[in-house]
C-alpha cells in the first residue's frame, strides 16, 4: 500500500511484532488469504460484529477497504492491521486501533477478530500485546479502550487476562449484528502497563 507520511505517525511499512505473531497494513496481495479465512470463520465471526455488507468478501470491497484504511492511517484516525503467523506468514486474524483521539484524550479504541481455525491458542493475546507496546510506544497514546458484549466470554477473557480494567456498562453501544447491544466497557491506561510491555 502506497503511503504518504503527512502525520507524525505514520510509517508506511510498519510491522509490529509479538511473539509468535506480527502484525502490518493489509495490501491487495493479502486479498485471497483474507477472504477465504473471513468465508471459513463467517458464522464464527457475525454474532459479533457488525452485519456484513452483501458484497464484502467481494475484491471490489476489498481494494475500497484498502482504500479507506490508507486514509484512516495518514489522517491519523486509525490503525487497522492484519495478524500473520511468524512461523509460516499465515494471515491468523485483525486488529485495529480505531477512534484515535488525540488533543486531551489520546485514546484509541481496541477491535479485533481471529479465524477460526486460530483461535483459542494465545495468538490474539500476544497480538494485542504488541499492540500495547505500539500504541503506548510509536503512537503515543495513553489510554486503549475496548468494548464488548457482555456474554463474549472468550473476549472479556482476553481483555482481562492482558490487563484491562472493567470501568462499566455502555448502554446500547454499539450496532452489532444487526442490533444496539449493551456492551460491557473497559480501558487500559500507559500507566497500568509494567515495564516490560511498554518500551518508551
Ligand atoms: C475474541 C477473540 C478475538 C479471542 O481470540 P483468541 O485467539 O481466541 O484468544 P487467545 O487464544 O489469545 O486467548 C486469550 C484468552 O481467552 C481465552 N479463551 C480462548 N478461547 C476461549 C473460549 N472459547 N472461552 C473462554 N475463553 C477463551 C484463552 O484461554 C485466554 O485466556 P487465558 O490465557 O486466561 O486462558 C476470538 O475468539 C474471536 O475472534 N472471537 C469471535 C469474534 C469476536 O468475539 N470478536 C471480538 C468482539 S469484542
Amino acid at each position: 500500500m502506497a503511503l504518504f507520511r503527512l502525520s507524525l505517525f505514520v510509517e508506511p511499512n510498519t510491522i509490529v511484532r509479538g511473539k509468535p505473531v506480527y502484525l502490518r497494513y493489509a495490501e491487495m496481495r493479502d486479498y485471497d488469504g483474507w477472504a477465504k479465512l473471513r468465508a471459513q470463520s463467517r458464522e464464527f465471526l457475525e454474532p459479533w460484529e457488525p452485519t456484513w455488507p452483501s458484497d464484502d468478501l467481494s475484491r471490489a470491497a476489498f481494494r475500497r477497504r484498502l482504500r479507506r484504511n490508507r486514509d484512516e492511517i495518514i489522517n491519523d484516525e486509525a490503525y487497522p492491521f492484519l495478524i500473520f503467523h511468524a512461523g509460516n506468514n499465515m494471515l491468523v486474524g485483525g486488529l485495529t486501533l480505531g477512534q484515535v483521539r488525540r488533543g486531551v484524550a489520546q485514546t484509541a479504541t481496541l477491535g479485533y477478530w481471529m479465524g477460526e481455525a486460530h483461535a483459542g491458542q494465545g495468538l490474539m493475546a500476544s497480538a494485542v500485546r504488541a499492540i500495547i507496546d505500539h500504541a503506548f510506544g510509536a503512537l503515543a497514546l495513553r489510554r486503549i479502550e475496548a468494548a464488548c458484549l457482555p456474554h463474549n466470554e472468550r473476549s472479556i477473557r482476553l481483555l482481562e487476562h492482558i490487563g484491562f480494567r472493567k470501568e462499566g456498562i455502555a448502554r446500547a453501544y454499539l450496532q452489532i449484528a444487526g442490533r444496539w447491544q449493551d456492551h460491557l466497557f473497559y480501558a487500559l491506561l500507559d500507566s497500568d502497563v509494567p515495564p516490560p510491555l511498554k518500551q518508551r
